[in-house]
């Protein structure tokens, strides 16, 4: 079969200048395919000739040249990990057969010409990962320009690419996702078309900023797998962090810093078991807002939501030990101070806010010399017990959330 193409492509040549087809005329090839019918055992059209590779010998591999131009990023989708680009792919490649073949041999003509699509052979490139079309790139609707000069043929096609992506959510609003759209050429393995890239990068002279993603790095490669050849586009893009930060990342932080102070509130007002529920609540509800802009996938989570979870962990612990701790204060002075409690409230005031640990001392003193005289060696009783216990938890729950932001937020400051 191949062998016939060449055999054909060659006779048309011979006969092309034999038969002195000496002007650019669409009606003399015609004529001059008709007289080769014998070939096809009908009458050959353009269609038929241009369903080969445009090459005098149909062994050699021809070299297809893209460039990706992006005119503006449509949208990324981290839930379901799609990438939409508006833009064009220009293909070129070299037709052997046109000038001299089909026309006459017009090497001196330095114009160039739009052809008709239907009359010239055009690769079929498609989209690899496309997620919603299944169709070629190009159509009839563009038609290439061949150039007489050169016998290049330049194929400039619109495209809205629509490309699978794996979303890496891990950091979160300050992430960067790198996509990727690959193109092959369909039925053609790499000794027949060979793609090659025209530089290694995008063309992004055109492009118009995105207002959530802004455009940080283009690439282009081409690589080759089970004998056929792919064309690699990569795009990099980073989230435009400043929306989120102000909406999802400031409230966080308040939040995780307000939620410790429940300790400093007084007993009396009897809010504290409230304040501490509201905080519960408002975490969840940010963890839930949180939730919907990430992707429903648990192979990957972001910083963020561990962050919130910790939270909320801590939060709830924050509930029940405020209920404890309402009981500790209301303990009646009936019930005597469990010893290990003693020692640990002494220890803490001792070591833990030396200087004013004479001071509490002194108070307690006061306090237990009014209560019962007969003590002469210091009793704690609950109400100081609980005093010194809201300090010790506020200053722990507050190390504790700082030591959380510390570790799950600065990874996420440290990228912006
Ligand atoms: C094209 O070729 C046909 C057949 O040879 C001829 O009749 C016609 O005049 C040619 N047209 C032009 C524009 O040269
Ligand atoms: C096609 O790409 C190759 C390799 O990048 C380059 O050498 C060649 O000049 C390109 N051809 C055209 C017509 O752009
Ligand atoms: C697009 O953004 C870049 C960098 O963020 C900036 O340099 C450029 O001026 C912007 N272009 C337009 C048209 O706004
Ligand atoms: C490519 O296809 C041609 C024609 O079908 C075949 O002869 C050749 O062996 C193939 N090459 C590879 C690397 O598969
Ligand atoms: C495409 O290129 C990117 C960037 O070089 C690379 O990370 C990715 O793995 C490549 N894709 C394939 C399928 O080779």
């Amino acid at each position: 079969m191949m062998s016939t193409i060449s055999t054909m492509l060659t006779w048309l040549i011979l006969n092309a200048h034999a038969g002195g087809v000496n002007s650019y005329n669409y009606t003399t090839a015609q004529n001059y395919l008709e007289e080769v019918s014998y070939v096809y055992g009908t009458a050959p059209t353009f269609e038929d000739v241009t369903f080969y590779r445009p090459l005098l010998d149909q062994t050699d591999t021809l070299n297809v040249n893209l460039t990706m131009r992006i005119y503006s990023l449509n949208g990324f989708d981290d839930v379901t990990g799609q990438i939409e680009i508006a833009g064009s792919l220009e293909m070129t490649w070299t037709d052997e057969v046109l000038d001299g073949v089909l026309f006459e041999d017009n090497t001196n003509i330095k114009d160039s010409i739009v052809l008709p699509y239907s009359n010239i052979w055009t690769p079929t490139i498609v989209l690899v990962n496309d997620v919603n079309s299944i169709e070629k790139i190009g159509s009839s609707d563009y038609r290439p320009r061949y150039t007489f000069s050169t016998n290049r043929v330049e194929w400039k096609v619109r495209v809205i690419l629509k490309g699978s992506c794996e979303p890496d959510v891990t950091y979160y609003p300050f992430d960067q996702q790198t996509c990727s759209y690959i193109f092959t050429s369909w039925y053609y393995n790499n000794t027949q078309i060979s793609l090659m890239m025209s530089k290694d990068t995008w063309d992004t002279s055109l492009y118009e900023n995105n207002s959530v993603w802004s455009l940080e790095e283009t690439k282009a490669e081409t690589f080759t797998s089970n004998g056929y050849e792919y064309a690699n586009f990569t795009i990099v893009i980073q989230r435009q962090y400043l929306y989120f930060v102000f909406n999802i990342v400031l409230p966080i932080l308040l939040l995780s810093a307000t939620n410790g102070f429940v300790f400093l509130l007084p007993v009396e007002s009897g809010e504290r078991v409230g304040f501490s529920i509201m905080c519960f609540l408002s975490i969840v509800v940010l963890l839930q807002t949180t939730m919907q802009f990430l992707p429903e996938s648990s192979i990957q989570m972001s910083l963020l939501c561990y962050y919130l979870v910790l939270m909320m962990v801590s939060s709830a612990i924050l509930v029940i030990v405020n209920i404890l701790m309402m009981r500790v204060y209301l303990k009646s002075s009936d019930n005597k101070v469990p010893k290990v409690l003693q020692t640990f409230v002494s220890i803490l005031t001792c070591t833990i806010c030396k200087k004013c640990s004479k001071k509490v001392s002194a108070q307690d003193e006061d306090k237990s010399i009014d209560g019962d005289e007969d003590v002469t060696e210091t009793e704690v009783k609950w109400p100081a017990v609980a005093k010194v216990l809201d300090i010790f938890l506020f200053l722990a729950f507050l190390g504790g959330q700082a030591a959380l932001t510390f570790f799950f937020l600065l990874p996420l400051g440290l990228r912006a």
